[in-house]
């Protein structure tokens, strides 16, 4: 988003009394030590600093139970920004505090009173949890019981309401998400919560909704008539790294294809919103997740593989007879008139062979009349590939040059590094961004969190059983021979990464 995007955005913002979006703002960074904090939190609010689009009163207090002064804080954020910036680094105060075990919250609430009598305003108040989802209920209730909900203290009734950040996996299934809401929802509104899942603040992501709904020419064949099937991969070179503790809890199929895969497959499949609005785009989505059939447990065996890499049991960490997915493939069906009966293909894995998110939407061959002496045709194919190298590709056939006539497959590209020469911002940029504006629509509503594990658990639920096999697969490969095996089984093949675009 260029900044004039933003300001544009910012100004249509309703202004609110005393703070506000792009107000006075305290953004309070829980788990500011961790991992997460670190490599996406911080690194996005410096680009968004030095791109100008904070608010002018801000401050930034990093929380956590380690040990730390200002100035020791900041030195060691420094080494991890890519840029030095002493202007930026003085925005950040350090608080060492437990948010789970309630320790030093009160200080935290002075704090933050403390900015806002120097600075003589009611700032919007952000908390940004974080924080290993073990302990988030119990942070959300110590918040609550410090009267942090609730925003600033002068103003509250006005409109200052603060606002809370939660980083998926929410909760570890269907009851536990429950849970978790109704947690959430006991002290702060629906308005007030901001569920990441970065990749819809991805670019190419977000484009899928530019791509569908502002070229009219995809509408008339966006259906079960003309597509034969759609595939989604997301797979990644690297393995589990530091984050082995975590991981073995919770496995691909809880780590990626509940939340981003089933989100991608969302905004392909769903229908046009009414309006560009949280509201009417969170609807449409949710009437797609309230649409995939849930798979039964005899389908699941058969339409479902569960891999391992090789080497996984020794990573640091890591139970030394765990059972945990480090690669997950289910074949998904949406139960409406559109998509009736077409496969959707949701794949991920760790250590494949490298780093590709796509979406490929095969279309129906109808054997061309005039070509079918020639050779086979060749079905087109629409490729949206959302990393690396961010673009669309549309695979068409064409006459190879020469004297016989012979169809070749060629790709019509549109690549954001050639046809655009601004950088794209990084996705926690825009999300971050986003809540101190207030935008909710990259956010993910409660009901679509419910909704997605309800597809997720009867699948887990059997590859805990056992009735599923775990296949060990080679590092720097695609994963399990069984996930080809599958897709072979309905005539079909992998086109990720056959179909990679924009090779530049
Ligand atoms: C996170 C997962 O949500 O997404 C990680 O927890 C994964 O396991 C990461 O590595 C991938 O994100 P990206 O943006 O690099 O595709």
């Amino acid at each position: 988003m260029s900044k004039t995007q933003v300001l544009e955005k910012i100004s249509k913002q309703p202004a609110s009394p005393g703070g506000g979006q792009g107000g006075p703002t305290a953004i309070v960074i829980a788990g500011a030590t961790g991992d997460l904090a670190r490599k996406r939190i911080f690194p996005a609010l410096f680009e968004l600093f030095t791109n100008n689009l904070l608010p002018q009163k801000l401050k930034i207090i990093a929380a956590a139970r380690t040990k730390h002064t200002d100035k020791s804080f900041r030195e060691v954020l420094n080494e991890t920004l890519s840029r030095k910036n002493e202007e930026f680094l003085k925005l950040i105060d350090y608080l060492s505090l437990d948010v789970a075990q309630n320790i030093n919250l009160a200080n935290l609430s002075k704090h933050i009173e403390q900015f806002e009598k120097i600075t003589n305003s009611c700032t919007q108040r952000i908390f940004y949890m974080a924080i290993a989802p073990t302990i988030l209920e119990k942070a959300v209730e110590n918040l609550a019981s410090n009267n942090l909900h609730l925003g600033c203290p002068i103003h509250h009734q006005q409109n200052t309401k603060s606002r809370i950040i939660i980083e998926k996996p929410y909760g570890t299934d269907l009851k536990s998400a429950q849970s978790l809401g109704q947690k959430l929802l006991q002290y702060f509104n629906e308005d007030q919560i901001y569920r990441i899942d970065h990749y819809l603040g991805k670019e190419t992501v977000q484009n899928i909704f530019a791509f569908r709904f502002g070229n009219d020419i995809f509408e008339p064949i966006w259906n079960k008539d003309f597509i034969d099937h759609v595939q989604i991969t997301t797979a990644e070179g690297i393995g589990v790294e530091k984050r082995g503790e975590f991981y073995d809890k919770t496995g691909a199929l809880r780590d990626i294809t509940q939340n981003h895969l089933l989100q991608l497959l969302t905004l392909t499949a769903m229908e046009e919103p009414e309006k560009f609005e949280t509201e009417s785009i969170r609807k449409k989505k949710l009437e797609i997740l309230s649409s995939i059939k849930e798979l039964t447990f005899d389908e699941i065996p058969k339409f479902s593989v569960r891999g391992q890499y090789e080497g996984y049991l020794a990573e640091e960490k890591i139970a030394s007879n765990s059972k945990t997915e480090t690669y997950a493939l289910i074949k998904l069906f949406i139960k409406n008139q559109r998509w009736q009966g077409i496969p959707f293909y949701l794949r991920t894995g760790k250590k494949l062979m490298g780093k590709v998110t796509s979406i490929i939407i095969q279309f129906k061959e109808s054997g061309h009349k005039l070509y079918k002496n020639f050779q086979d045709t060749i079905p087109n194919h629409i490729t949206i590939q959302i990393q690396p190298n961010e673009g669309i590709g549309i695979r068409l056939a064409a006459k190879k040059p020469g004297l016989t006539t012979q169809l070749e497959p060629v790709d019509m590209e549109f690549c954001y590094k050639t046809s655009f020469d601004t950088p794209q911002p990084d996705a926690y940029e825009r999300l971050i961004l986003d809540v101190i504006l207030g935008d909710q629509s990259l956010f993910i509503s409660q009901e679509e969190v419910e909704a997605s594990w309800k597809i997720i658990d009867p699948i887990e639920e059997v590859w805990q059983s056992s009735k599923s096999k775990l296949t060990l697969y080679k590092p720097g490969t695609w994963g399990p021979s069984q996930a080809d095996d599958l897709i072979k089984a309905d005539s079909r093949h992998w086109l990720a990464p056959l179909l990679t675009i924009c090779k530049i």
